[in-house]
C-alpha cells in the first residue's frame, strides 16, 4: 500500500486501495519444451484464480511474461529488464538449470523470491544458503533426491561399483539434462567404486561396453544398455538375474 493510498485511506474512507502483485513469468516459448509458456501460463492463471478465492479482494495479480529461451544469458537479461521496469515482486522461472542459476544468484541482491520447478542440479541445494537464498524449488524432480534413490537401489542389491554411461542431452528438457543428472549421481558421497563415460554420438556401443565396462565394471548385472538405445539386446547383454528395477528406472528416464 503506497503512502498516498494510506493517507487517502485515513482521510477518505470510501477510497478503495489495491495491492498489485507483479509476477514475472520466465519460461521458454517453445512448444517442444516440457515447460513451454503455452503449458505453464494456463496453470499460473488457475493458481491466481485460486489465490483470489481466499485473498482479500483488493489484492490483484499481474503476470509479465518474458521468454527465457532456456538460455544462460537470455534469462538473466530478461530478468534485469523486468526488474528495472519495476515489474517484479516475484519470479516464476526460469526452469532450465543454466537459465535459472544466474537469475537466482541475482535475486539475492534484489531480495525478491524466485520459484522454479526446475533447478534440478544438486548444486542448487548444496549452495542454497550462500548463493541461492531466495530460490524455492517447487518441481517434481530434484537430482539430489533422485541420486539418493539410485544409491538406495545400489545398496539394496549390494552393488559396490558402478559406471555411468550417459548422453549429454535429454530430449528437449533443458541443456545438458542427462549430464547434470549423471553428475549428481556420481558426486553423491558413497564409498562405492565409480566412474563415468560420455557416450558422445553413440558410435559403436558394443565396443564401448567392452572397453568401458569390460571386466572392470561388468558382472552379472549389466543392463544399462537397455536404457541407452531403448531396446533390449539379449544376445549382447546377459539378462540381470536380480530384479530389473534399476534398469527399468533408467529406461523410464
Ligand atoms: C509465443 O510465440 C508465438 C509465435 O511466435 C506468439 O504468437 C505467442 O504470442 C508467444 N507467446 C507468448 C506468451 O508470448
Ligand atoms: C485486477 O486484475 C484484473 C485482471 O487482470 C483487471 O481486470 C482489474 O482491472 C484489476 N484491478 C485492479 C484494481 O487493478
Ligand atoms: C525437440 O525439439 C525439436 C525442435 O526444437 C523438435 O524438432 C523435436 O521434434 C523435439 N523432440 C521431441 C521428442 O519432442
Amino acid at each position: 500500500m503506497s503512502l498516498l493510498c494510506f493517507l487517502a485511506f485515513i482521510f477518505l474512507p470510501v477510497v478503495k486501495c489495491f495491492t498489485e502483485v507483479q509476477m514475472a513469468l520466465m519460461v521458454p516459448n517453445d512448444t517442444h519444451r516440457l515447460f513451454s509458456v503455452d503449458i505453464v501460463l494456463p496453470a499460473v492463471n488457475i493458481g491466481i484464480l485460486r489465490a483470489r478465492s481466499f485473498l482479500p479482494s483488493d489484492v490483484n495479480f499481474t503476470v509479465h511474461y518474458a521468454d527465457s529461451k532456456c538460455h544462460i544469458g537470455v534469462g538473466i537479461n530478461e530478468a534485469i529488464k523486468l526488474w528495472y521496469a519495476g515489474k517484479v515482486h516475484v519470479f516464476f522461472g526460469p526452469v532450465c538449470d543454466y537459465a535459472v542459476a544466474p537469475v537466482a544468484r541475482q535475486t539475492r541482491f534484489w531480495n525478491i523470491p524466485i520459484v522454479s520447478v526446475g533447478a534440478m542440479a544438486a548444486e542448487f541445494k548444496k549452495f542454497h544458503v550462500e548463493d541461492y537464498p531466495t530460490l524455492t524449488r517447487a518441481g517434481a524432480v530434484d537430482f539430489t533426491v533422485f541420486s539418493a534413490l539410485i544409491h538406495k537401489f545400489l545398496d539394496q542389491f549390494k552393488w559396490n561399483k558402478f559406471k555411468i554411461l550417459y548422453e549429454q542431452q535429454g530430449i528437449n528438457v533443458s541443456d545438458d539434462f542427462c549430464k547434470i543428472m549423471s553428475s549428481s549421481i556420481y558426486y553423491t558421497p558413497s564409498n562405492k567404486r565409480k566412474d563415468y563415460f560420455n557416450l558422445g554420438d553413440l558410435g559403436d556401443l558394443e565396443n564401448i561396453i567392452i572397453s568401458e565396462i569390460g571386466i572392470g565394471y561388468g558382472g552379472m548385472y549389466i543392463g544399462w544398455l537397455e536404457f541407452i538405445n531403448g531396446k533390449r539386446d539379449t544376445t549382447l547383454i546377459p539378462r540381470p538375474l536380480q530384479p530389473h528395477i534399476l534398469v527399468d528406472l533408467f529406461f523410464f528416464w
